[in-house]
Order: C-alpha cells, then structure tokens, then sequence
C-alpha cells in the first residue's frame, strides 16, 4: 500500500542556502523539503507530496537566503523561524 501525500513540508536542513541569484532566470523552490538539490525543486514531491514548486524570477542580480527548513513565514526568503525549531527537528539537518 502506497503510503499517503505529504500535506506539510518536511526540513530538508536548518539553515538558510545563501545564492547569488541572476537577474530574469526562473527559479523553483522546494516547498516539501523532499528535493536532493536544495534549496531548488528536482520533483520529488511528485507521488509523495501534494505541495509543489514556487517559482520565481528576480528583477536583478542579488543574494538570497533561501529557507531550507521549509517553515518560513516568508517563501522562498528565511525569515530565521529555523532558529525556534527544537533539536529532535534538526539533528543531522
Ligand atoms: S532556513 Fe527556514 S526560516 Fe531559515
């Protein structure tokens, strides 16, 4: 038996990936914390997942902090919530 769609993410790591973006390229962050290639979506929430990928385009070159923990307030941006998550949560991530 197949198990049940993911309806929460879960945290793919806990801390922020800092990237220099380029301006007009599209961008897919993961929403479900499945992805191999955080923080950017590789379609593992596809048969695991009923979330999917924000996608997002930047006006000029900059660096961003992409959340990873997948709990921000703020998609795509870390707004530091991973600082509250426990230990348990973030143990090896
Ligand atoms: S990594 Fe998720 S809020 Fe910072």
């Amino acid at each position: 038996m197949n198990d049940p769609l993911a309806t929460k993410p879960v945290i793919a790591k806990c801390e922020p990936s800092v990237i220099d973006v380029e301006a007009d390229r599209l961008y897919s962050w993961c929403t479900c914390g499945f992805s191999q290639s955080q923080p950017f979506c590789d379609t593992a929430h596809r048969g695991r997942s009923t979330m999917k990928s924000l996608k997002l385009m930047f006006d000029k070159p900059q660096k961003v902090r992409f959340c990873q923990c997948k709990q921000t307030s703020t998609p795509p941006f870390c707004d530091r919530t991973h600082e509250t998550l426990g230990e348990d949560d973030c143990n090896n991530k």
